[in-house]
């Protein structure tokens, strides 16, 4: 089998992570890095001395690598995916996709006439603990469900070109998408800035889906711990997902309440199971698929598509964010 050959722009904190991993596939190794930082460049001259770098993506598009990653900031997502297209390089885009709606179609229908993969860093799409909770959510054990609370907070990383709903907020809305197979009807959003002028370091956003269920979000770069938790509320159990603990990634609840039972209220208090999962890094997994579609022509889990509905969420996010209305009710204090 012919050996795959990769190349990456952008070298700041993400490329080296995806570098790692599609460097130790079987069959598969890093060739080029580029960033148009030099000084980024500096480690891999001297811990990877085989790695060609460059300051200039057009190398890598001219290149012969198979597939192209591209971690840079999202800003630069676009420009670089539609070039790597036209050169007939397979892509993998870090996550969102685009900073619109509009280039995120535009790069889906390229991929799809150009016949290359196009492929979106939807990390969580890939992690054993989201899939153990997919199943629970698809096999219908847990019920009916309410809704879902998302949290994804942390002290930073700040970013200066996206808000906090662009950078963390993709995370959540595709392990939405990817649990529950639907897309939200309707979307709210209470954001604030406090570090930096005009771009939002906390957000909550409200989302409802037409069959009733409803989920949030809260993303935040200014909270003192690191949470990363969701949580699915059902009729007949509720799970927690919690993406910090390893040893307890999922835990099944069999609580629940009964508001018209006689004489009042009914509470039900029942075991808490925590299911094994095999652990896989899910970026080794997500790079598999990367590399498993290149060989076969097959459609990756998170594949353009999928990318594009994450950035229509996001883009609705932010037209409600900017909508958002400057009138204050006030509290009546009697
Ligand atoms: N999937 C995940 O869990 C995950 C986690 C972190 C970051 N990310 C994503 O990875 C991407 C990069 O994030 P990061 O934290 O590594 O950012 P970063 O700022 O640390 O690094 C970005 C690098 O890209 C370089 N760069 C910028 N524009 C370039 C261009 N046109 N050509 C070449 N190099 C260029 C910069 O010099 C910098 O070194 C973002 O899209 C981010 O959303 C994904």
């Amino acid at each position: 089998m012919k050996d795959l050959r990769f190349g990456i722009i952008g070298w700041g904190y993400w490329g080296p992570k995806i570098a790692r991993n599609l460097d130790s596939l079987p069959n598969g190794s890093l060739a080029m890095v580029c960033d148009m930082d030099e000084r980024r460049l500096a480690s891999i001259r001297i811990n990877q001395p085989w790695v060609r770098t460059t300051t200039r993506p057009e190398d890598v598009f001219a290149s012969d690598v198979d597939g192209v990653v591209i971690a840079t900031p999202v800003r630069a997502h676009y420009q670089l995916a539609k070039a790597a297209l036209l050169h007939g390089k397979h892509v993998l885009v870090e996550k969102p996709l685009t900073a619109n709606i509009a280039e995120a179609e535009e790069l889906v229908a390229l991929a799809k006439e150009l016949d290359r993969v196009l492929m979106v860093g939807h990390t969580f799409e890939y992690s054993p603990a989201v899939n153990e909770l997919r199943k629970l959510v698809q096999s219908g054990d847990l019920g009916k469900i309410y809704c879902v609370e998302a949290e994804r907070v942390n002290l930073g990383l700040f970013r200066n070109d996206i808000n906090v709903i662009w950078d963390l907020a993709p995370h959540d809305v595709s392990i939405l998408l990817y649990l529950f197979g639907k897309t939200p009807e309707q979307i709210k959003v209470q954001a604030h800035a406090h570090l930096q002028s005009r771009i939002c370091d906390i957000a909550h956003l409200d989302l409802s889906f037409a069959d009733g269920m409803a989920a949030h979000i809260h993303v935040s770069w200014l909270h003192p711990c690191k949470i990363r938790r969701v949580t699915v509320i059902g009729d007949a159990r509720m799970v927690v997902y919690d993406d910090t603990n390893p040893a307890e990634m999922i835990k099944i609840y069999n609580k629940g309440a009964d508001v018209h039972a006689d004489p009042g209220v009914s509470y039900r208090y029942g075991a808490i199971t925590i299911p094994h999962i095999d652990w896989m890094e899910p970026l080794r997994l997500e790079c598999e698929d990367f590399a498993h579609c290149i060989r076969t022509g097959s459609l990756p889990r998170a594949n353009g598509e999928v990318g594009l509905q994450v950035v229509r969420v996001l883009a609705a996010a932010q037209e409600a964010l900017e909508a958002q209305s400057d009138k204050a009710y006030p509290v009546m204090v009697s």
